[in-house]
């Protein structure tokens, strides 16, 4: 079973991202006081700021950030520290080129950037861990500091390694896990085009081949090499500060990335896990905007993923200006009303602390085009006033502290699937589209969800929290998990599953059985034929009680087992009429397969048709347009309703409620101006 959290926020909080190196020290002390007035009591700093502690190598200074935490003390503004080991030193690379990372092609990422090493070289472990060891022995007691951000955002900009220290690492690694060359030649397939492995010195990572295809076997087992390698690098630095830090003060580090398992990583070396949030990324030049389409509203997606790690996670960084780098990147402001809309989202899906990014628009540098509060001119402005507000905002919502998400059903995810979808073109093509059409047809009917993520020790009462779970395209299935699955529908539960499920084990090779595969039992089902939707035909739909449903990318023509019941069929090609959704019962659950990709549609009806479609329908009516989201604490429920359109929206509220922004109870409809954002108390 999973850890609970190790460290929840006391109280709603907020923050920002401060980087007093960037700055004239004439402006510290103006900027933690305006900081304050505006209701700013926490800020992160110094994840970047290596050569303030040691200019020259093993030469340690701590004054300039002893003298700015001084006077943090005095202005009594609380600080999250960094380990700044997301950019080394100039010396340091200069001196040590096998710290760096490098492209599949060998050539090395030089300094100038950021996140240029790689996590395996020896060199740059011992002189990570050295850094870290100096600054909590120096900062470990510090009284203005609470809490400790490790690196930044592991895995961004860069998340794949080939240094000469990954592909040794990688060895030991594959050695470590399958002991013997016969089980590793196994395991990779290595039978198909004579690939295999007569000497460990042979194995390595991906390399640059024909048509840069490479074995997908080795290829997921490089995936979660790298996953590994993130989780070990930052325990590596958790340990350390961990031995030096005052009690009560939290451990962190902010994602969310490609190629880490954040869930391991948050058990193994975190007390919180934080997430940086822009949903400015949106409405980014280049990207087609449909006003009617979710846009901003689809990082509550990715908030739902950051939940399932921490259940009450923080914002480390959260949008405050527009969007940019000098080479890349070009966003608007965030529209009057949108900071705040922005931030009410997150606290609404579980953040207890929000942390702006950041005070100041840099003056130099790549991001003078990623805004924060202010401007370069300095001066109070309008996003000031909103971030103001927001303070306001989070001391009405008080109460919420802590409180839960409640969600309607649940989606199951799982590392496994996730990468092997990166590494399989047929899988990833499913992948990504369902999850995405998940989410629109919960949001749609306003059936908020929770993702639960199987992991090695997952039991079967965190599934039984959801009566419905809707595992999308498990390719990769495990006896265990298999196992796992029965009993939470043995016990009662509504598993739904779609096309393709079960025919990989967890090497990524396909299994000789019948396709559901090991779940073949549990869903009644058997595909006895199956196809891409071919770009000649008709866009595929089925049909269900005369209803036809975009069923797109792909069928599985579906053979029901004598108890199970045919509840809806392809509708087009040549297996129109062939059963496409079945029903099966399986101890006192049930087990819906839809053979198909998942369209929003199909998701809205399985959701009424599973009674999980609209749980809040007594409470509130809501126009699709905006978002609904129910937190819950101490026996009360509290209803979030976030407009993300330009426009004013109409909600209807079916009993008299408190507004705890407002203080007024409202009953009927109730105008939602454009941006607009309420929280209202249901019991
Ligand atoms: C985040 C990063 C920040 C800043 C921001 C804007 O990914 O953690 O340091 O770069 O994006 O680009």
């Amino acid at each position: 079973m999973r850890q609970a959290q190790k460290f929840c926020w006391p109280a709603l909080t907020m923050g920002v991202c401060y980087y007093p190196e960037q700055w004239d020290e004439s402006l510290w002390r103006s900027d933690l006081q305006r900081m304050k007035k505006a209701g700013i009591t926490v800020i992160r700093v110094a994840e970047f700021a290596w050569s303030k502690f040691e200019e020259n190598e093993g030469e340690f200074t701590f004054d300039f950030f002893d003298r700015f935490l001084a006077l943090c003390v005095e202005e009594e503004m609380q600080v999250i520290f960094s380990t700044p080991t997301a950019t080394p030193p100039a010396w340091l690379t200069e001196k040590y080129p096998e710290v760096l990372n490098a492209t599949k092609e060998g050539v090395l990422y030089r300094h100038g950037l950021r996140r240029h090493y790689n996590y395996n070289s020896p060199v740059y472990q011992q002189l990570c861990a050295r850094i870290v060891e100096q600054l909590a022995i120096h900062y470990g007691q510090h009284p203005a500091i609470i809490g400790w951000q490790i690196d930044n955002e592991l895995n961004c900009e860069v998340d794949e390694f080939y240094s000469q220290a990954d592909d040794d690492a990688f060895r030991v690694w594959v050695r470590d896990k399958y002991q013997t060359l016969p089980e590793l030649n196994k395991a990779w397939g290595t039978a198909f085009w004579n690939q295999g492995y007569t000497d460990w010195q042979q194995v390595h990572l991906p390399r640059p081949t024909v048509r840069g295809t490479i074995n997908p076997h080795l290829h997921l087992d490089y995936l979660r090499f790298i996953s590994a390698s993130a989780v070990r690098f930052c325990t590596m630095q958790s340990e350390i500060l961990r031995r030096h830090l005052r009690k009560g003060c939290f451990i962190t580090t902010n994602g969310l990335f490609d190629y880490v398992d954040n869930h391991r990583m948050t058990d193994e070396a975190l007390d919180i896990y934080s997430y940086d949030s822009y949903p400015d990324f949106a409405f980014e030049l280049g990207r087609t905007i449909d006003h009617n389409d979710l846009n901003d509203r689809s990082w509550s997606m990715k908030l739902t993923n950051v939940r399932a790690i921490s259940p009450n996670f923080m914002i480390m960084e959260q949008q405050s200006g527009g969007n940019g780098w000098t080479t890349r990147l070009e966003a608007p402001a965030p529209r009057p009303g949108q900071l705040t809309l922005w931030a009410m989202q997150s606290l609404a899906h579980g953040a207890d602390c929000i942390s702006f990014f950041r005070w100041r628009t840099s003056i130099m540098g790549t991001e003078i085009y990623w805004h924060g509060i202010l401007d370069y001119d300095n001066r109070d402005n309008r996003r000031l006033g909103e971030v103001a507000q927001v303070g306001e905002m989070l001391r009405k919502l008080q109460p919420l502290c802590g409180a839960a998400h409640k969600a309607a059903f649940g989606v199951i995810r799982d590392y496994d699937n996730e990468w092997d979808a990166r590494v399989d073109a047929w899988h990833g093509r499913m992948h990504d589209p369902s999850r995405w059409e998940i989410f629109e047809g919960a949001q749609r009917s306003h059936a908020p969800y929770d993702e639960v993520w199987l992991g090695m020790d997952t039991e079967v009462a965190e599934l039984a929290k959801y009566q419905v779970l809707i595992y999308p395209h498990a390719v990769i299935m495990t006896e265990a998990r298999a196992k796992l699955l029965e009993d939470y529908v043995q016990q009662g539960g509504t598993l739904i599953i779609g096309c393709r499920t079960g025919y990989k084990d967890a090497t990524g090779k396909c299994v000789m059985l019948p396709q559901p595969g090991l779940l073949g039992k549990l869903s009644g089902s058997d595909v006895t034929d199956f196809t891409f939707a071919s770009p000649a035909e008709e866009a595929p739909t089925i049909l269900w009680d005369g209803e036809a449903l975009p069923a797109p990318i792909f069928a599985d023509i579906l053979h029901p087992a004598e108890d199970t019941k045919v509840l809806a069929c392809h509708n087009t090609s040549y297996f129109k009429g062939q059963p496409a959704l079945t029903e099966h019962p399986y101890g006192a659950g049930r087990v819906l397969h839809w053979g198909a990709g998942f369209s929003a549609a199909a998701v809205r009806k399985l959701l009424s048709y599973t009674g999980v479609a609209e749980p809040f329908r007594d409470v509130a009516q809501l126009p699709e347009n905006v978002e609904l989201v129910v937190r819950e604490k101490d026996g009360k429920q509290y209803l979030f309703v976030l407009n993300y359109k330009s426009w004013t929206e109409t909600i209807r509220l079916q009993k008299p409620m408190k507004s705890l922004l407002s203080g007024e109870v409202r009953q009927g409809e109730v105008a939602l101006p454009a941006y607009g954002v309420d929280v209202f108390e249901m019991n």
